[in-house]
């Protein structure tokens, strides 16, 4: 009788012994394997329950069973050790896999900022004007009409004002200057009887229809020199020396005749198509030909109305628009992309 009991506890070990190395491999994480162990080897485990019948059996069986019971448990812990090596091993390599870097892939791009075309314009107008000994002058944005027009020989009533609509504040007399002239007048006031050589650059409104070539918000930048002497001669080669370094030395530059009310006698100034080079392309409308400037001798009455004895002093004024400057040298074909902010348009250029 109590052989069999031996038989039968040695063959339950055994059994346990299998069973439990079955389970182990299937034991995948840390975890599993700490329930593995609570489950087989722990004191409350199948191990010891086994071996609770250790005292049915006599004084000469039991050496033999604990014996072999010491065999299953050492069996089983080395076999545990091993398992919970290799899993944390495993564990640790998946880790290293999901952090690491492959240092030989190529770096993604970063898109940087750049300036936007209209300030790069800018930017280029204030070197080459400032290098020919012009200086800077910021003037308001918000005007009286006595400045955007009426010091500018442009008088109530007068059918220049239809060249120039513009928005009104709630302020009677106040509104958003037109363009950059008035700046004029402030510049000559302040400086008068002094020699004055200045741009003017600055935002300015018009009442517009817009459409790709119209904003009701664009740039100016307005040139004036005052001083004794100063000839349209002048005005000729400081022009022509803008046109060379804003476009290409050498490129083609022609003056008309034309109209504004604050300079006699009055011109506007192109240059030979940037993009076709004079032969004719949708932006100048076949003519070969880009309008850049209107420009002229300051009339006597503007002289006067800045504080200058137009007997004694002459000048010559332009104003251009760094907008179309900057639509004309990158071929961009409407004005409203400068507005839309969409950084597409910057890889252009
Ligand atoms: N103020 C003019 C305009 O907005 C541009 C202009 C023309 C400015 C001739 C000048 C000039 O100083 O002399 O259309």
């Amino acid at each position: 009788m109590s052989k069999i009991v031996q038989q039968d506890i040695l063959q339950q070990l055994q059994q346990l012994q299998r069973v439990a190395q079955t389970a182990l491999a299937q034991a995948n994480t840390t975890e599993a394997t700490r329930e593995w162990y609570s489950e087989y080897l722990s004191r409350k485990g199948r191990l010891t329950s086994i071996l609770r019948n250790l005292g049915s059996l006599s004084a000469e069986e039991r050496p033999l069973v604990g014996k072999v019971a010491n065999e299953v448990k050492a069996v089983l812990e080395n076999a545990l050790q091993e398992r919970q090596t290799s899993i944390a091993q495993a564990e640790l390599e998946a880790v290293r896999r999901a952090e690491s870097v492959d240092v030989t892939l190529p770096g993604r791009p970063q898109n940087l900022g750049k300036l936007h075309i209209t300030t790069r314009v800018l930017r280029d107008i204030y070197a080459i004007f400032t290098a020919m000994g012009f200086q800077i002058y910021d003037s308001p944005e918000v005007e009286t009409d006595e400045y955007n027009f009426q010091l500018l020989n442009i008088p109530p009533g007068h059918p220049a004002r239809d060249m120039w609509d513009t928005f009104y504040t709630t302020t009677p007399g106040l509104i958003l200057r037109t363009h950059t002239s008035p700046g004029q007048i402030h510049a000559m006031r302040e400086y008068a009887p002094e020699p004055i050589r200045v741009i003017l650059p600055g935002k300015c409104y018009r009442y517009e229809a817009v459409d790709a070539s119209h904003e009701s918000m664009f740039y100016q930048v307005e040139g004036l020199a005052i001083g004794k002497h100063i000839t349209f001669s002048d005005l000729k080669g400081v022009l022509i020396n803008f046109a060379n370094q804003m476009y290409g030395e050498g490129r083609k530059a022609r003056f008309r005749k034309s109209y504004f009310p604050f300079t006699e006698p009055s011109v506007e100034m192109d240059i030979e198509c940037v993009l076709c080079g004079g032969k004719g392309c949708p932006v100048c409308k076949y003519s070969g030909w880009l309008e850049m400037l209107g420009a002229g001798m300051v009339h006597p009455r503007v002289l006067q109305n800045g504080g200058y004895d137009p007997t004694e002093f002459s000048g010559f004024a332009f104003g251009m628009g760094p907008d179309r400057i900057a639509l004309q040298k990158y071929g961009i074909d409407d004005i409203r992309y400068f507005f839309t902010n969409d950084a597409r348009l910057f890889e252009r250029v």
